[in-house]
């Protein structure tokens, strides 16, 4: 199995799943947001390959085989790609497009390789519909704003694997992450959860951007990262893209009072204007959930671990000196 970004928060937990099934694991990852201390040092079935992706493929001999590909390197979040348009853009883009092509020809026998390429619910775009589903239109800003940079590159991504199923019959799955969280996320890249529980433990104010009333779905890493493998195992998912989360939303006012609350913390809460968080005519999305109807009918999946119990494990990764 290969995983790109599997030393990242998603990747990382999908590589100790794959491990624990006995695979044969190969991990490519720059380091650039992903940690190698996300993974166990030493694994008799795990090969670490630091590099970036396109090089890493390049350098493959040609007998290297794989019977599934996950592709979850990515510049991610918006806050990386305002801070770094250029290289987020060709990262998500580039990325993405070697690593299709190098799965057209890739397995046992030379053929194509299951591959699941990680989109977001990003694709969306502002569009005002509740829920989201995988067939409705996307709404993006103007083309001024890098803050829709990140989106565009993922619809790409899209747009390049569905291309990939149609003219070379790759068996490509598509997974529209919604807001994933858990042990090992961490908060510089404007990520909230993990920024919120870091400020509860410190017991210093947690800044709610805007005025909080903006809803979110939570989705434990664990969960998400367990149905990735049974989605690439399902042939009917192949060539086709699947919300992946939580449908149960939380305004991030009330995310920030159930972090206070569950961790006994005595953070206040503080309202920060968009034009101090991130820049002047940042627009953010009121809400963002997801349909979930083609995942269940699909795998049957559903989110199990509640967010409390998120919020409790990510505290105990960053107390035992992990994290922001
Ligand atoms: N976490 C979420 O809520 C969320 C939501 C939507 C989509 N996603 C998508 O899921 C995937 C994983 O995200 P994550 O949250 O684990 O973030 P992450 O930053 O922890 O993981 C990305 C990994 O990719 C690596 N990487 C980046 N560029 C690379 C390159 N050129 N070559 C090799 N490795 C490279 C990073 O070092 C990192 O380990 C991404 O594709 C992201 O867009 C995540």
């Amino acid at each position: 199995m290969l995983i790109s970004g599997g030393s990242g928060f998603i990747g990382s937990h999908l590589t100790e799943r794959l491990l624990a099934r006995g695979d044969q694991v190969t991990v490519v990852d720059n380091l650039s947001t992903g940690g190698r201390a996300n993974l166990p040092q030493f694994h008799e079935r795990l090969r670490f390959i630091e590099a970036d992706l396109k090089d890493a493929l390049g350098a493959f001999g040609k007998g290297e085989r794989f019977e599934e590909i996950y592709h979850l390197a990515a510049a991610v979040g918006v806050k990386l790609v305002i801070a770094d348009p250029i290289k987020s853009i060709e990262t998500n883009i580039e990325q993405t497009s070697a690593i299709l092509r190098f799965a057209t020809v890739r397995s046992a026998d030379g053929g194509p390789v299951p591959t699941l390429i990680a989109s977001s619910s990003e694709v969306y775009g502002k569009s005002a519909k509740n829920p989201f589903n995988e067939d409705d239109d996307v709404v993006y800003g103007p083309t001024t704003f890098t803050r829709w940079s990140y989106a565009c590159t993922k619809a790409v991504d899209e747009y390049l694997a569905l291309a990939y199923r149609a003219r070379h019959a790759l068996p490509v799955v598509v997974a529209r992450f919604f807001n994933t969280v858990g042990p090992r996320q961490v908060g510089e890249y404007g990520m909230v959860v993990p920024r919120f529980v870091e400020a509860a433990l410190a017991d210093k104010p947690i800044d709610v951007y805007g005025d909080g009333t903006q809803s979110r779905c939570f989705c434990d890493v664990r969960d998400v990262a367990g149905v990735l493998p049974t989605l690439l195992a399902t042939p009917p998912c192949y060539g086709r893209i699947f919300n992946l989360g939580s449908d149960r939303a939380m305004t991030i006012r009330e995310l920030a009072d159930l972090v206070i609350r569950t961790l006994g913390s005595s953070s206040q809460i503080r309202l920060v204007p968009y034009s101090q968080a991130y820049i002047a005519g940042f627009e953010d999305l009121l809400q963002r959930r997801p349909d979930l109807a083609r995942v269940r009918q699909a795998v049957g999946f559903e989110a199990k671990i509640p967010i409390e119990q998120t919020i409790r494990d990510m505290a105990a990764w960053m107390k035992n000196g992990n994290g922001v």
